[in-house]
């Protein structure tokens, strides 16, 4: 099982340090990848927990100002990287052309990308949940081979379930974890949205998974621990 903690734009420095030493003290045999501000990922020193990012620029290295490569995130030590998550499709503005080319920067430096793909409520509400996924992986895979489409894992978050402490039903779950499954079969697939150590009994009912891709949660490191307890493995 993975889980990856999703830090988002969270913490000072300070507070990311004593924050590290809490998530120190974590013994798991869950694959534990942490993806915190960028400016801290040097800080990442330890054993047991895996390091990721939670974007990547579009460009290779050059005249972009601001921005953060694939190989300057590789020479950060970074194995993981977020891509297209739904903040940055609706904040950001970021489309899944852009996401295609991140995911292909990534792959040419062996980071593995985490691409999160997502329905709004409306588009459960109107049942085009699936074709709005599709979609979206068709496009951000673009142009790879299957063995480069293999890698990457995939992460479902319903957006109308980021933050807002509703989780779908299982049944709802677990029938686009089977269409992902059905188009990309070897790949590893993650739950995301308001996963926590109090609904994580019923989220373990889901039949297909591979792990989960928290936000909240990821800054309470003692919940944390009661999380990944129990946490199906
Ligand atoms: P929450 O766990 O806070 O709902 O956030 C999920 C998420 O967006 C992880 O990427």
């Amino acid at each position: 099982m993975i889980v990856t903690l999703n830090n988002k734009c969270n913490l000072t420095r300070q507070e990311f340090l004593s924050y590290k030493k809490q998530l120190q003290q974590i013994k798991t045999d869950v694959t534990l990848i942490l993806c915190p501000c960028s400016l801290f990922l040097n800080d990442i020193d330890l054993d047991n927990i895996k390091i990721g990012a939670q974007n990547v620029s579009c460009t290779e290295c050059g005249s972009y100002t601001g921005e953060i490569s694939a190989t300057q995130l590789k020479s950060m030590n970074v194995s993981y990287c977020i891509v297209g998550h739904s903040e940055r499709r609706k904040y950001q503005q970021e489309t899944n052309r852009e996401i295609n080319e991140k995911i292909k920067n990534l792959l040419k430096v062996n980071i593995i990308p985490i691409l999160c793909v997502g329905e709004e409520k409306e588009e459960r509400q109107k049942q085009i949940e699936k074709q709005v996924i599709t979609k979206d992986l068709e496009e951000a895979t673009q142009g790879l081979s299957e063995e480069e489409k293999s890698k990457i894992i995939i992460a479902y978050e319903p957006i109308w379930s980021i933050g807002t402490g509703i989780i779908p039903q299982i049944r709802e779950i677990d029938d686009v974890v089977e269409l992902m499954k059905d188009k990309f079969p070897n790949n590893k697939i993650l739950y995301g949205g308001s996963a926590n150590e109090e609904n994580i009994e019923t989220l373990n009912q889901i039949s297909k998974i591979d792990g989960y891709l928290v936000g909240g949660l990821s800054l309470k490191p003692e919940q944390l621990k009661i999380f990944l307890k129990k946490l199906k493995k």
